[in-house]
């Protein structure tokens, strides 16, 4: 089924200069790009988006991580688009993430890996995260022809 997903490079990644490669490897796999934002996330919204995670013991550091510079939020649509974006993320583990997965090929640790994408294990997730992120007349429904 046709879905959108949430995707953010992650401070490391506009750090490093990988937003392209990003953006650049999930449309050439056909996915459409229907809302893109360059935005610094405060500690309040960190909190939220993470709320899964406040009991555990990375909760600070991993707010303080995704809170410590740019991100690029993005809402990318396609058939079956949550689960094919975190195909081609790879683990969240660098040390587990396959060669030619995004974090496969350029995350550095757990806390550094580069990308997130909604979880396709957590049904809602997806609606949950682009809510958060985005109001609905930031998204483009326009048709991409193959
Ligand atoms: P993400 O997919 O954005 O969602 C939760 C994040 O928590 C995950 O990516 C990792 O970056 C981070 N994370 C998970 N486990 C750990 C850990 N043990 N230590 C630090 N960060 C972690």
């Amino acid at each position: 089924t046709e879905e959108r997903t949430f995707v953010m490079a992650k401070p490391d990644a506009v750090q490093r200069g990988l937003i392209g490669e990003i953006v650049s490897r999930l449309e050439d796999r056909g996915l459409k790009l229907v809302g893109g934002k360059f935005m610094q996330i405060d500690d309040e919204l960190a909190r939220e988006h993470y709320a899964e995670h406040v009991d555990k013991p990375f909760f600070d550091g991993l707010t303080s991580f995704i809170t410590s510079g740019p991100v690029f939020a993005m809402v990318w649509e396609g058939e079956d688009a949550i689960r094919q974006v975190r195909q081609m993320m790879g683990a969240t583990d660098p040390a587990e993430a396959a060669p030619g997965t995004i974090r496969g090929d350029y995350a550095l640790d757990l806390g550094r890996n580069v990308i997130h994408g909604s979880d396709h294990e957590d049904p809602g997730s997806n609606e949950r995260e682009i809510d958060l992120f985005f109001d609905p007349d930031e998204l483009i429904d326009y048709e991409r022809i193959d």
